[in-house]
């Protein structure tokens, strides 16, 4: 061979190979930029860090969460602003919905941004005048920053949930959330989150022979298929 030749039949599958991985690497970071920002997810991964040198130079080793890494059950989070579920949800029973907008329509519930807040403590609404914790939520909406809610429930990446395919199949939030609204303040995360909680329900929930009738066990097999949830 031709040392020209040597040297493109060396080359040109390395080059291919960088190109596709940062290729996938930039699709992958391509998910969703909105919702990333709005509420940042925690990076996960399903091994412990390798070696540093051989890593991505920008991950962030002491604020990872590795695979089952997420907050603790039951844990109460300290909150930027101390919002209670027990009065909004509960005593003036505003729907979630209303707050949790994407719930029905797409993969994220979504926290709301403080305009949706403002709705009853801006103008003409609740006084935040002597009231320190409106006060907060009055400077964060007037400063244009958006209010850093700490996530509570965070699945590793390497699942897939989607709220809207429960929410519009009938799993009702308090099945995953708990009764959030009789007794919490600000959220605690009451399902285990595990591989064994969703298959549990997979196999058991009611609505699935409500709305599948004939085709229920098909329905079900599908549901705890490893692809469902690993894509
Ligand atoms: C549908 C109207 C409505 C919406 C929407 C709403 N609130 Fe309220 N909020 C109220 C009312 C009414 C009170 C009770 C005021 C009182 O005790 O006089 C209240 C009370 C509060 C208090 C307690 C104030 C105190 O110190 O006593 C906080 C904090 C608060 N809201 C934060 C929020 C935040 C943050 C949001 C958005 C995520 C929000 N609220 C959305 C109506 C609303
Ligand atoms: C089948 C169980 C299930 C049901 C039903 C459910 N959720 Fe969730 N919810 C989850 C899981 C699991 C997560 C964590 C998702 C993640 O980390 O990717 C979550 C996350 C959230 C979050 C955090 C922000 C987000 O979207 O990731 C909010 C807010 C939320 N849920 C509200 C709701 C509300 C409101 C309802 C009802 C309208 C609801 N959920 C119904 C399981 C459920
Ligand atoms: C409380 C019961 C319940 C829990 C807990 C639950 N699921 Fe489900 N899930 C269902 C039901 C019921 C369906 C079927 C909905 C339908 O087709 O009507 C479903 C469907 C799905 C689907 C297919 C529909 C879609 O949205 O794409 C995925 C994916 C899924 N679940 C993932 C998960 C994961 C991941 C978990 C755990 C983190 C989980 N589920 C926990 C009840 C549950
Ligand atoms: C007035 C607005 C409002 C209403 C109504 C409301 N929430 Fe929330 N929710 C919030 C805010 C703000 C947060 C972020 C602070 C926290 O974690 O408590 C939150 C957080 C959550 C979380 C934790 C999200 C995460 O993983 O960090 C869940 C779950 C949740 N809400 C479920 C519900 C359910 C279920 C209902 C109805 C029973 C409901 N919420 C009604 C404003 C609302
Ligand atoms: C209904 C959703 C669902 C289905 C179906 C599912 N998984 Fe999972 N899986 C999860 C969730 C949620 C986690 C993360 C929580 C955990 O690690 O327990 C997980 C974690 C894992 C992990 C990482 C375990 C660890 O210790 O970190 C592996 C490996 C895995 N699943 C393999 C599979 C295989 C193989 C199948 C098919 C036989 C499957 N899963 C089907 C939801 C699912």
């Amino acid at each position: 061979m031709r040392p020209v030749m040597r040297t493109l039949a060396i080359s040109l599958p390395v080059a291919i190979a960088i190109i596709s991985i940062y290729a996938l690497k930039s699709e992958v970071q391509a998910t969703e930029p909105e919702e990333a920002e709005a509420f940042p997810r925690e990076q996960h991964y399903l091994l412990p860090p390798p070696v540093p040198l051989l890593s991505d130079p920008e991950r962030d080793f002491e604020n990872e969460h590795v695979a089952y890494g997420t907050v603790d059950q039951d844990e109460l989070l300290e909150q930027p602003i101390a919002y209670s579920h027990m009065l909004h949800a509960g005593e003036m029973q505003i729907n979630c919905e209303y707050c949790h907008s994407g719930a029905r329509r797409s993969i994220h519930a979504g926290v709301p941004s403080s305009s949706v807040c403002m709705n009853c403590h801006g103008e003409g609404g609740v006084k935040a005048e002597g009231r320190p914790e409106l006060e907060k939520l009055v400077g964060y909406h007037e400063r244009g920053e958006v209010i850093p809610w700490v996530k509570v429930h965070d699945l590793p990446d390497f699942v897939y949930f989607s709220h809207k395919g429960h929410v519009r199949g009938g799993v009702v939030c308090q099945e995953c959330h708990g009764e959030i609204q009789d007794d919490m303040t600000v959220a605690q995360r009451v399902g285990e989150l595990t591989m064994g909680w969703c298959l549990n329900c997979h196999e058991n929930h009611p609505s699935i022979d409500e709305n599948y009738g004939a085709e229920a066990e098909l329905r079900r097999a599908e549901i705890k298929d490893c692809w469902n949830c690993h894509k």
